[in-house]
């Protein structure tokens, strides 16, 4: 059996999610980064669908531009283009079906001891469509992110380019974020705009967000493969390379 690296003791402490969001705490700076993992962050990506998101990261991976290694792919769905995705790249992917396991938080158990097996240092979120427990979030906290196609804090939640559309905006976009215990409400790491046109269909709106997600996602990965992010309340605050953040309190 092939012994799987284990994250470095660094990289696996806990980095505690800030108690409120709605309590800024610009005093203290936490390290969302971790320590130096130039050229060998292993990232987990959990994936519902089709995957475009984990396509971008395998690209940038597999170009150099970022230095990480995907350690596995998980899906909820067994018939995730995801998981093909992974499988094409040479890397470990795992259907984990929900129904074998009995509620939410042993689902979630299941994950954690499924992304530890496989020394994951950072979880990426690409359309997974299930909502991880606070346990969960809380134990990984500063070390999940996910990508969501608006820019936050507006239209958070399902289908947010429609929601964008009915509203009217002239700008939409995409946010890459920190994930906490609420939806699509965790620290923003990085976003980019995109112009909403007059004549935009959800398609044709969806398509200009899905191409600023897929230079974004690798951008806030690397970033964070760097050690340049830190957290200081609701803001990400990023550092020179391998930055040295003040020891969290
Ligand atoms: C993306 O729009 C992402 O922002 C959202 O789900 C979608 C996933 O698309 N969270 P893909 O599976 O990466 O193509």
């Amino acid at each position: 059996m092939t012994r799987r690296r284990r994250p470095r003791s660094s990289a696996s402490t806990p980095i505690r999610a800030p108690a409120s969001p709605a309590q800024p705490d610009r005093g203290k700076v936490r390290k969302g980064g971790g320590a130096p993992l130039r050229g060998n962050l292993r990232v987990g990506v959990l994936a519902s669908g089709r995957g475009t998101n984990l396509q971008a990261i395998i690209d940038a991976i597999e170009s150099g531009e970022l230095p990480a290694t995907l350690a596995v792919v998980v899906s909820d769905r067994e018939g995730a283009a995801a998981l093909e995705r992974a499988r094409k790249h040479g890397a470990p992917a795992v259907f984990l079906n929900p129904k074998d396991h009995g509620d939410r938080a042993a689902c979630d158990h299941a994950l954690r001891r499924l992304l530890e097996a496989h020394g994951v240092e950072l979880v990426c979120l690409a359309g997974f469509m299930r909502i991880l427990g606070p346990a969960f979030v809380r134990s990984l906290a500063g070390r999940v992110m996910n990508i969501h196609p608006s820019l936050l804090p507006a239209f958070p939640g399902l289908a947010a380019q429609r929601q964008a559309l009915d509203y009217g905006v002239k700008v939409a976009g995409a946010t890459v974020h920190f994930v906490d215990e609420g939806v699509d409400t965790g620290p923003i790491i990085v976003q980019d705009a995109v112009p909403v046109l007059p004549d935009d269909t959800e398609d044709t709106l969806s398509a200009r967000i899905l191409e600023a997600e897929h230079r974004l996602y690798p951008r806030a990965i690397r970033l964070f493969a760097e050690g340049r992010l830190g957290i200081a309340g609701r803001r990400v605050i990023v550092g020179e390379p391998d930055h040295r953040w003040p020891a969290p309190r």
